[in-house]
C-alpha cells in the first residue's frame, strides 16, 4: 500500500554537539536531513520537540558528560509526551544497545545512519534494530549540503572514518574504515561556498594526508581548490605525521590562500611509546617534518595533540615528550591524560599509569606549553596581521573576534568594519592569552 509522508511541519528539533569538528560537521548534515524532511530548527532544547545529542567517545570523561546530560533530559521529556530524545554520534555507535535501553531514549543512530533519522524520531528502536546500526563503511553523505552556521567559515569533510588504529583510539571502531569523498563534489561544494560569501573552508578528515580519489591525492586536492575556487582561506585537519609529504609542504608554501598552519598531533616524544601507540613514525621523523615545514612555509604556525600516561610511559619517556615540546615550541597544544577505551589494544597493555601520576604529568606539560604559547603570542606584538572578523567578542559587542591565517584569535574594535571582510590589524597587546589589536587603515602590503 502506498503511504504518504508524515506531515512534520511545525515539529522542531535541536542538536547538542559534543566532540570534534567532524561531529560538528555531522550535526550540520543531520540538520539538513531533518529540514529536508520538513522539520524546523529550534534555537534551544526548551523550544524543541526533538532533541538530538550528538556524542563523542574519545575519552571516558566525554562519555560520562553525555550520560549525565541524558539523565537530566528525563525531566525535559516528561514535560511533553510528544517529545523525542535521540542519541547520535560515536557513543551511539559504541554503546547503542545500552543507550536504547534507557527508558526516555527514543532512538540511537551511529555516524553512518543519519539518513534514517527522519524515520527514527517517530519510533522507538527495538534492541534488535539497535544492533543493526552497523557502519556501512561506504556512506560519505556526499550528496547532502550541510546546514552551515556562520556564513563566513565552514567545514567540508573530505574523508570519513580512519584506518590507522592507533592503539589507544576508539575512532576507527566507531567511525569505520576511511573513505574519501569524490573530488568533484568537494570542489563544487567549496566553489558554491565561496560564491555564496564564505571566506574560509576547513577540510576535515581523521587523516587528510591519505585522501585519494583516483589520481587526486591531498596535495592535488589543495592545489585544485586554490586554483579553481575563489575561497580566500583554506585550512585542513588533521595531518598524520606518518603521511604528511614534502609535496604537501611545497603546495602550502606556494599558495597564499592555503593558511600557513599545520595541526600535527605528535602524541608522545618517546620512540618506544610512539611504537606501542602504533603511530608509524619516530621522534626524529617528526622533528624533520617540523624543520621541513618551517623551511618551506614562511611564518608557519604549528599546533599539536599530546598525551601523557600512555600504558608503560616511564618518567624518562615523559621527559622526552617535555623535551620535544621545548624543542619544537608549538604555537599551541591540546594536552590529554590517556583514557583507556574498551576494545582498543592499549586497554589490554601492561603498565597502566596511576591517575594521580597522569594528572601530575599533565599539569607539568600544561605549564610548559602555557609559557611557550604566551611567549610566542607576545612576540607578535607590533606586527600587522590579517584578521577575518567572525563574531562579536565575548567581552564587548563593540569588538570583533577573528582569526589570523595562522589560526591565532585576535580581538579588535569594530570601527564599523564589516563582519567577514579580512582586515589588517596591528597587534597591541597580549592580555591573558588573548591577542588584542587595532585595525590598520592603510591596505596590507
Ligand atoms: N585523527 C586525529 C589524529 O590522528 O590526531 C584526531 C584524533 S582524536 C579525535 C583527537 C585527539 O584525541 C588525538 O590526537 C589524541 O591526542 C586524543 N585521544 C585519542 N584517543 C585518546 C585516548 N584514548 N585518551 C586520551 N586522548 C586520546
Ligand atoms: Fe585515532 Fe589515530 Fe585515527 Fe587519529 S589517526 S583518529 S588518533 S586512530
Ligand atoms: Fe570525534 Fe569524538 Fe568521534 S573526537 S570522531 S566525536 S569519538
Amino acid at each position: 500500500m502506498m503511504q504518504n509522508r508524515r506531515d512534520t511541519s511545525g515539529t522542531r528539533f535541536f542538536i547538542e554537539t559534543y566532540g570534534c569538528q567532524m561531529n560538528k560537521y555531522d550535526s550540520e548534515l543531520i540538520s539538513r536531513i531533518l529540514i529536508d524532511h520538513g522539520y524546523t530548527q529550534a534555537s534551544n532544547a526548551d523550544e524543541a520537540d526533538i532533541l538530538i545529542i550528538n556524542t563523542c567517545s574519545v575519552r571516558e570523561h566525554a562519555e560520562q558528560r553525555v550520560l549525565g546530560r541524558i539523565g537530566v533530559m528525563a525531566a525535559w521529556k516528561r514535560l511533553n509526551e510528544k517529545r523525542r530524545l535521540i542519541i547520535t554520534g560515536c557513543m551511539a555507535q559504541r554503546l547503542g544497545e545500552t543507550l536504547i535501553a534507557i527508558p526516555h531514549v527514543d532512538g540511537v543512530a551511529g555516524p553512518d545512519q543519519y539518513r534514517l533519522l527522519p524515520g527514527l524520531v517517530n519510533s522507538k528502536l527495538t534492541l534488535t534494530q539497535a544492533r543493526m546500526l552497523r557502519q556501512t563503511h561506504t556512506e560519505d553523505y556526499s550528496d547532502i549540503k550541510p546546514n552551515r552556521e556562520t556564513g563566513i567559515s565552514g567545514w567540508v569533510a573530505i574523508s570519513r572514518g580512519c584506518n590507522n588504529f592507533c592503539s589507544y583510539c576508539i575512532v576507527p571502531y566507531v567511525r569505520g574504515r576511511e573513505r574519501s569523498r569524490p573530488f568533484n563534489g568537494i570542489l563544487d561544494e567549496v566553489r558554491n561556498m565561496a560564491n555564496s560569501g564564505f571566506q574560509e573552508v576547513t577540510l576535515l578528515g581523521q587523516n587528510v594526508n591519505t585522501y585519494r580519489d583516483g589520481a587526486t591525492d591531498f596535495p592535488r586536492l589543495l592545489t585544485e581548490i586554490a586554483e579553481k575556487t575563489n575561497i580566500k582561506r583554506i585550512r585542513f585537519m588533521t595531518s598524520h605525521p606518518r603521511d604528511l609529504s614534502l609535496e604537501l609542504l611545497e603546495v602550502m608554501g606556494a599558495y597564499d590562500s592555503i593558511c600557513p598552519h599545520i595541526h600535527l598531533p605528535v602524541q608522545a616524544g618517546s620512540d618506544s611509546v610512539l611504537e606501542r601507540m602504533n603511530r608509524g613514525y619516530t621522534r626524529n621523523h617528526y622533528l624533520y617534518l617540523v624543520e621541513a615545514a618551517r623551511k618551506r612555509i614562511p611564518n608557519a604556525a604549528l599546533t599539536t595533540d599530546v598525551m601523557v600516561g600512555f600504558p608503560g610511559e616511564t618518567e624518562k619517556d615523559f621527559l622526552e615528550t617535555v623535551n620535544l615540546m621545548e624543542t619544537v615550541r608549538f604555537d599551541d597544544a591540546f594536552t590529554y591524560r590517556y583514557s583507556s577505551r574498551p576494545g582498543t589494544k592499549a586497554a589490554e597493555m601492561a603498565g597502566q599509569v596511576e591517575e594521580n601520576e597522569k594528572s601530575r604529568r599533565l599539569q607539568y606539560l600544561i605549564n610548559i606549553q602555557r609559557r611557550i604559547t604566551l611567549q610566542k603570542r607576545k612576540s607578535m606584538i607590533g606586527s600587522v596581521v590579517e584578521v577575518l572578523p567572525e563574531i562579536s567578542s565575548k567581552y564587548s559587542t563593540r569588538e570583533w573576534m577573528g582569526r589570523t591565517p595562522t589560526d591565532h584569535v585576535v580581538v579588535f574594535p569594530k570601527n564599523r568594519l564589516e563582519r567577514g571582510v579580512p582586515v589588517p590589524v596591528r597587534i597591541d597587546e597580549c592580555r591573558g592569552a588573548t591577542l588584542r589589536g587595532s585595525p590598520v587603515i592603510s591596505p596590507m602590503a
